[in-house]
C-alpha cells in the first residue's frame, strides 16, 4: 500500500476512534443514546440505528467525503456492528439526491432468485407453503446484492476509493467493538436459527454457546477477511473471486441453489425513482421492485384530498382517513406489484392524481369499510428492527437515503463457512403461493411469483422530499409491511402537522394493511383514541413499536437529525 494511502487510513481510523471516545464520554450508555448530538448543524448530518456506524459516516464527511462516501462506509460498517440487518449477504435500496444536478436516482441492489429457483419450490407435498424451508433454510436466500449496490453507488456518485471507505469496517471486524445489551439480546432471540450454522455459532456464540456479554469485544476475523478481499479487488471478489468461491462451495455442500454463475450474473441497477407531489412538495422514493414508493405516493395522493392538519394529529377522524387509505393501497399491492423486469407494473396509473380521486370516493368519511377477504388470525408478528435505514446529508447538497436488510433479524441465521457472511432469507418476500401470506402477513399475486433471476417484491421505502427543488426531508425505516406506513406518517407529521423532525419521528404510529382487517395502534397512542376508533367500528389492536425511522430535515440552512427513540442505540450526529 502506498505511504500516502496508509497515512489517510490512519487519519480516518484515528478520527473514528477519537469520536467514539468523546461520544462515549458525552453520553453514558442509556436510552438517551438514541438522540441527536448536536441537534442541528450546517455542514452535514448522519443518522442510523447504530452509533458506531453513525460515527463512521461522520468521520468520512469530516474528511471531505460526500454523503455517498459516508453512506457506503456506513453500509460496510453496519455489516460488522449491526449484524442483524447490516449486511454483505443481503440487499437493499439507495436513493441519492445529487446536489450538483438536482437529480434524484434510485439504486436497486435487491437480491434475486437463483437460476435454479422454481415457482413452487416452497410448497410441500400437499401444496401448502413450507414456512421453515422458505424462511430458515439454505433455500431462503436470494443472490446477495449489497456489495454490488454499495460499490455502484460509490463508483457513480462518490469521491473516495472503495479501499478507503471500507477501511473502518475492516478495522471494526478485525479489532472488534464493544457489544451493546441490545446486540446481545438480539442474538439470544436468533439463537435457534443460528444453531444450524457452524459459522454463525463460531462468530456469535463462541463463549460455550453464549453470545458475548454487554461490554465484551466482538471480533469477526472471517468477516474481516471477506471485507479485505472486497477492499483489494472490489465487488469482483464477492461475485467472481475468492468470496464467490466460498459462497458457491458452501451452497454446494449444503445442497443450496446459489452457484458461481448466479453470483457472476448479479448486477445492481440504477432506476428512475417513483416520484410524485404532495401539497406542493416533491416526493421521490423507491420504485418497483419495491412497493414502497408507489404506495407511499398513492396514499399521499389520496390524503391530499383531506384537511389532515385540521383533523389534528392522531385524532379519531385523522386515523380513520389514514387507515382507509392504507387499506386501499395495500389491496393494490397484493395484485399489481412485482419485479418490473419480469412483468409490466402499472406504476404511472397507481401514482396518478386521477386514480387517487377515484379511490378517495370509495372512502366512507364516517365508517370503516370492511376489508373484502377477511382471514382472521392472519399472523402479523411484531416488527421492528430486522432491517435498517440510514440517512446522510452533506454540505454539497447531496443526500442519501438507504434501507437494506437480510429480511429477518440475522436473515436465515446461516452464515457462509469461512466468510463471516450471514445469508438473507429474502426468498420469503416472494409470493410462494397465491393468497398465502408471507412472514409480514402480506399477500402477493402472480406478479410476485418465484422465477429464476427475478427480484422479490419489497416494502422498503427510502424517501427524499424536496420543496422548490431544495432538500427538505429524507427518511426510511425497517418494519416489514409497516415500513411504508411509518414513512408516510413521518412525512405527514412534518408537512401537515408542522412537527419538528424529532417530534415527527417520535409520535405514536398506526398501521393498516388491508388484510388482516385490523387497525394496529402503538401502545402510547392513548386510550381515548382507541375507544373512539372502536366506536367507529374498527377492530383495534394495540402493538409495540412499529418501525425505526432514521431521518434528516433541512430548515433555514440547518440540518436536523432524528434517530428513532423506539430503538436504543441509534444516533443522529451533525457537524
Ligand atoms: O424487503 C422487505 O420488504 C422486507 N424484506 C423487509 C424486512 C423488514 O423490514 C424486517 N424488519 N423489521
Amino acid at each position: 500500500m502506498p505511504a500516502d494511502s496508509i497515512l489517510k487510513h490512519t487519519v480516518t481510523l484515528l478520527l473514528v476512534l477519537s469520536i467514539l471516545v468523546t461520544s462515549a464520554r458525552a453520553e453514558p450508555g442509556s436510552l438517551s443514546e438514541s438522540t441527536t448530538e448536536p441537534a442541528s448543524s450546517r455542514n452535514g448530518m448522519v443518522v442510523s440505528d447504530d452509533r458506531i456506524a453513525t460515527l463512521v459516516g461522520l468521520s468520512v464527511l469530516k474528511e471531505g467525503g460526500n454523503a455517498v462516501d459516508a453512506a457506503v462506509a456506513m453500509g460496510f460498517a453496519l455489516a460488522v456492528t449491526y449484524p442483524r440487518a447490516g449486511n454483505l449477504g443481503g440487499g437493499g435500496f439507495m436513493l441519492v439526491h445529487l446536489g450538483k444536478t438536482g437529480r434524484t436516482v434510485a439504486i436497486d441492489y435487491r437480491e434475486k432468485a437463483p437460476l435454479k429457483a422454481t415457482r413452487n419450490m416452497f410448497l410441500d407435498k400437499k401444496g401448502e407453503v413450507d414456512v421453515e424451508r422458505a424462511r430458515h433454510s439454505i433455500y431462503s436466500s436470494g443472490i446477495p446484492g449489497t456489495v454490488a449496490g454499495l460499490s455502484l453507488a460509490l463508483e457513480k456518485y462518490g469521491t473516495m476509493p472503495l479501499e478507503k471507505v471500507i477501511a473502518p469496517a475492516i478495522k471494526l471486524a478485525e479489532e472488534g467493538f464493544s457489544v451493546s445489551a441490545d446486540l446481545r439480546e438480539s442474538l439470544l432471540r436468533a439463537e435457534d436459527r443460528m444453531k444450524k450454522s457452524a459459522e454463525s455459532m463460531d462468530v456469535f456464540f463462541r463463549n460455550n454457546g453464549e453470545p458475548p456479554r454487554e461490554g465484551e469485544i466482538l471480533k469477526q476475523k472471517n468477516l474481516a477477511w471477506s471485507l479485505r478481499q472486497i477492499s483489494r479487488t472490489g465487488p469482483r471478489a464477492f461475485y467472481r473471486g475468492a468470496v464467490a468461491k466460498k459462497i458457491a462451495a458452501y451452497m454446494k455442500q449444503e445442497g443450496g441453489l446459489i452457484t458461481e454463475r448466479d453470483l457472476a450474473s448479479y448486477e445492481a441497477l440504477i432506476r428512475e425513482p417513483a416520484s410524485g407531489s404532495y401539497r406542493g412538495y416533491e416526493v421521490h422514493s423507491m420504485p418497483p421492485p419495491s412497493s414502497g414508493g408507489v404506495h407511499l405516493i398513492e396514499m399521499l395522493n389520496i390524503l391530499e384530498r383531506y384537511p389532515l392538519g385540521r383533523y389534528g394529529h392522531n385524532s379519531a377522524q385523522y386515523v380513520h382517513i389514514l387507515s382507509e387509505t392504507m387499506k386501499l393501497a395495500y389491496a393494490d399491492r397484493s395484485k399489481y406489484l412485482g419485479d418490473p423486469d419480469f412483468s409490466p407494473i402499472p406504476t404511472e396509473q397507481l401514482i396518478s392524481k386521477q386514480y387517487a380521486k377515484r379511490l378517495a370516493n370509495r372512502i366512507n368519511p364516517q365508517k370503516p369499510t370492511p376489508s373484502r377477504y377477511v382471514k382472521p388470525g392472519l399472523p402479523v408478528p411484531a416488527q421492528g428492527t430486522d432491517t435498517t435505514h440510514f440517512t446522510v446529508a452533506d454540505r454539497f447538497g447531496n443526500v442519501v437515503s438507504n434501507t437494506y436488510t437480510l429480511n429477518f433479524s440475522y436473515g436465515s441465521g446461516l452464515a457462509v463457512a469461512g466468510t463471516g457472511i450471514l445469508l438473507n432469507n429474502e426468498m420469503d418476500d416472494f409470493s410462494a403461493k397465491p393468497g398465502a401470506p408471507n412472514a409480514y402477513g402480506l399477500i402477493g399475486g402472480e406478479k410476485n411469483s418465484i422465477a429464476p433471476g427475478k427480484r422479490m417484491l419489497s416494502s422498503m421505502t427510502p424517501t427524499i422530499v424536496l420543496k422548490d427543488e431544495e432538500f427538505l426531508l429524507a427518511t426510511g425505516s425497517p418494519g416489514g409491511s409497516r415500513i411504508i406506513t411509518s414513512v408516510l406518517q413521518v412525512i405527514l407529521n412534518v408537512i401537515d402537522h408542522k412537527m419538528s423532525i424529532r417530534e415527527a419521528v417520535g409520535a405514536p404510529r398506526i398501521h393498516h394493511q388491508w388484510l388482516p382487517d385490523i387497525l394496529y395502534v402503538e401502545k402510547n397512542a392513548g386510550e381515548d383514541l382507541e375507544i373512539k376508533l372502536r366506536k367507529k367500528g374498527y377492530e383495534v389492536k394495540k402493538t409495540g413499536s412499529m418501525g425505526s425511522t432514521q431521518s434528516v430535515t433541512r430548515v433555514r440552512g440547518f440540518f436536523h437529525g432524528a434517530a428513532d427513540p423506539r430503538h436504543p442505540g441509534g444516533l443522529a450526529h451533525g457537524y
